[in-house]
């Protein structure tokens, strides 16, 4: 059976009513999911508006992030029960901002992981190198240990090379196939790992092409219609 093929849209901290209203009033109105998944992760006060807006679509949504823990004195938290009574399907667990900005450690994200799969949320794990890490020949050493710290049951797997966040400077389809067939030796057989960093439409195609890459996880073009509905397009026609 083939692999899911999923497209992401990671929102950050961008938007507005106004601007998000636009944004899916221009992706529900063209998109095809024939061929590939497409999920929305929105800033938190923005998920009641995008579930609303997309309900009876077939486009899914997720949050960007998730409390390690169930309940209780966690003032900001939310929990993965929360995200799940409003029809939340994916959380994105372990983004490297998350890491970087916020010191989230590999046990604090293998404990998201967890939160989330036992709500029933698709946690979406991101791993990934520094550039610093990759010039000296670490990267499959990162990723393995930020894989090896969850107990990963099912879910999505996203790679997303530090260096090539936010960047334009996108990991070249053979970069990420390499770690991808490195990540695929060490997950269960039917996982979609997504690939992230600096995908546009201009590069999708290629970097989808690669026999191990099922997807992406999309930051900037995300916020533009046209750009994520091109690179969507470019997910449900890969050929490999
Ligand atoms: P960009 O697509 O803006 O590089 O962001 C990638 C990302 O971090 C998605 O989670």
């Amino acid at each position: 059976m083939a692999r899911t093929r999923l497209v992401a849209g990671n929102w950050k901290m961008h938007g507005s009513r106004e601007t998000i209203r636009a944004l899916l009033d221009a992706i529900v109105a063209v998109v095809d999911a024939a061929g590939a998944q497409c999920a929305i992760c929105p800033p938190f006060p923005y998920l009641a508006q995008v579930a609303e807006r997309l309900r009876g679509t077939a486009i899914a949504w997720g949050a960007q992030n998730v409390a390690e823990h169930a309940q209780g004195a966690y003032t900001g938290e939310v929990s993965a029960a929360m995200l799940a009574e409003f029809g939340c399907r994916y959380v994105i667990v372990g983004h490297s901002e998350r890491r970087q900005l916020y010191g989230e450690t590999d046990a604090q994200v293998a404990a998201k992981f967890a939160a989330a799969r036992k709500a029933g949320l698709t946690p979406i794990l991101c791993v990934g190198e520094t550039l610093a890490e990759r010039d000296a020949g670490r990267t499959t050493e990162v990723v393995a240990r930020q894989l090896g710290a969850v107990a990963f049951t099912a879910g999505v797997v996203a790679y997303e090379p530090v260096w090539a966040i936010g960047t334009g400077r996108n990991a070249t389809p053979e970069q990420a196939q390499e770690v991808h067939a490195f990540l695929r030796e060490r997950l269960p057989r039917d996982t979609p790992i997504l690939y992230g960093g600096s995908v546009k439409p201009q590069n999708a195609a290629a970097i989808f092409a690669m026999p191990d890459v099922d997807g992406g996880l999309i930051g900037g073009a995300s916020l533009v219609a046209a750009d994520f509905l091109a690179i969507l397009r470019a997910a449900a026609g890969a050929k490999r």
